[in-house]
């Protein structure tokens, strides 16, 4: 039983050996990843503090330690030359204040000063359990050691806006730092407010932002805005759309809309519709930050809140995205995979053939965690597609119904069931004619990304050890298909000890 109690426990008060025997539970899990950033133990969620600074990458992670389940949340550093090969560094942000007691929430990072700032929220109950939230600063040195600013930096809840009020994320123009941050009005919508500072000590709220989508989910969490292409984009997670077609499947969605740039006098942003990120399962909460080579990176939590997941079982919950570089093309983000991650590829595997009214297997084509990049041309079939992580009894779908003209991610016999209340099946409409998948497959997910980045399938699987067959079929009629398959290296991730978390 997950009682507050045991929700709210702090890490520093629980003996070595309990960790070490989570840790042990956690390694015997049958679904940890071998090229992702997933935890130790317990529950990761959103990317936080996404940046580059001294001379390396830096990502951080919500993390509650003690368990699968969103407790009290620590941000976990992790660090990285090539944005592949990580580094454990260890925890950068306790929640022991006044001001961060119930959870270091999301925030986001920026350099200043020869520093790394952060400029995150803080959560606190009182003792009727409601919350105050506060935004609150720490800094890093070039050593990697945080110091908390003693006092938040806003402290007070806006007039006519609720508690649920969180998730800065901050960025410079000119000489002047602003901030978005994820907000609900008093009437239980949501909305994006905006805050500008000289020196990210002191902080003046400047309104809210107007967007045309007033009425639009309960809660914006998790905003980002930037400028791309000489446009602006606007990233959030809004909490409360119902399903709509294909669409808002998920719990919770994570999108965008893009349009003219953010008007910081007036606070306006012109823009055209929200669009999902992903159209997969598990994804959420993504944050962007802009890399010395000029590219727009952005990462997401592969999870969603308030969802059960098989590794419960083995004591640790959620990984992240692999990270993707953005680009606007036709009035929508593009999304490749960053080109760093070709440097995981060992054994290569292809074919060049057709595949007539059948299912075939291709010598070399079977494993766990691999990268397979399929083009199929020339269609005549009702449906084409590739079946992945295969067994006599299980299998995850990728096809394409060129009926309807949808792609389709199916999980219904992909192995242990997660989430299926939300559904086992994810689709969206591709115009094409001709189709490339890019697929990364891991231990237990799938990133699908559909002619070079239009469009992106996140989801976790959860097979079983031997289900490792890959197949390619057609029906009613035949497709031309090429097909180049690696098996992908294991990123390394230096190990921690339980006494080093
Ligand atoms: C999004 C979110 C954020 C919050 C954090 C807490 O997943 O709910 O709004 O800051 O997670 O872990």
């Amino acid at each position: 039983m997950w009682t507050v109690e045991k929700r709210y426990r702090r890490i520093e008060e629980v003996e070595i050996e309990e960790i070490s025997n989570l840790m042990v539970k956690v390694k015997n899990c049958p679904w940890r990843q071998t090229f992702h950033i997933q935890p130790e133990i317990g529950l990761l969620n959103d990317p936080n503090g996404f940046s580059f600074y001294n001379g390396e990458y830096h990502l951080f992670y919500q993390w509650f330690p003690l368990g699968p389940v969103h407790g009290l949340k620590y941000w976990y550093h992790k660090k990285s030359k090539d944005l592949v090969n990580w580094e454990n560094v260890g925890i950068a942000i306790r929640p022991n204040d006044y001001f961060d007691s119930h959870g270091a929430y999301s925030g986001s990072a920026i350099e200043h000063n020869g520093n790394l700032y952060f400029f995150y929220t803080g959560n606190t109950r009182d003792e009727n359990w409601k919350r105050h939230p506060y935004q609150c600063i720490a800094i890093m040195d070039q050593n990697c050691k945080i110091t908390k600013m003693e006092k938040p930096v806003i402290s007070e809840i806006p007039y006519g806006y609720t508690d649920h009020f969180r998730d800065p994320k901050v960025w410079k123009e000119n000489d002047t730092f602003y901030a978005v941050m994820g907000a609900q009005r008093v009437d239980e919508t949501g909305c994006i407010l905006l805050y500008s500072s000289p020196n990210l000590l002191e902080w003046k709220f400047e309104g809210e932002v107007q967007t045309s989508l007033e009425n639009f989910g309960f809660m914006w969490e998790c905003p980002d805005y930037f400028e791309l292409q000489d446009q602006g984009v606007l990233i959030f997670s809004p909490q409360g759309l119902e399903p709509d077609g294909v669409m808002y499947q998920n719990i919770y969605q994570s999108g965008y809309v893009l349009g003219e740039k953010l008007d910081l006098k007036q606070k306006t942003l012109k823009h055209g519709d929200f669009i999902e990120l992903d159209r997969g399962f598990d994804f959420y909460a993504p944050q962007t930050m802009l890399d010395p080579k000029g590219r727009r990176i952005l990462v997401g939590w592969m999870g969603l809140p308030e969802i059960d997941y098989p590794t419960d079982k083995n004591e640790w919950a959620h990984c992240l995205t692999l990270p993707r570089e953005l680009s606007i093309h036709e009035g929508k983000l593009i999304q490749k995979p960053i080109k760093e991650l070709e440097k995981l590829r060992k054994e290569k595997v292809e074919i060049d053939t057709e595949i007539d009214d059948e299912t075939r297997r291709f010598k070399g084509f079977y494993g766990e965690s691999y990268e397979l990049n399929a083009e199929f041309t020339n269609s005549t079939a009702e449906e084409f597609g590739i079946e992945l992580r295969v067994s006599e009894n299980e299998k995850t779908s990728i096809k394409y119904d060129s009926r309807t003209k949808q792609v389709i991610f199916d999980r219904s016999l992909s192995g242990e069931p997660v989430g299926e209340t939300f559904g086992t099946e994810r689709k969206c409409t591709i115009g094409s004619s001709t189709l490339t998948f890019r697929i990364f497959v891991d231990t237990s997910s799938i990133e699908l990304f559909i002619n070079d980045g239009e469009e992106v399938f996140t989801g976790r699987i959860f097979p079983s050890k031997d289900s490792r067959g890959i197949q390619f079929y057609a029906k009613g009629g035949a497709v031309k298909l090429k097909a180049t398959k690696w098996n992908l290296d294991k990123c390394t991730i230096e190990k921690n000890s339980a006494d080093k978390l």
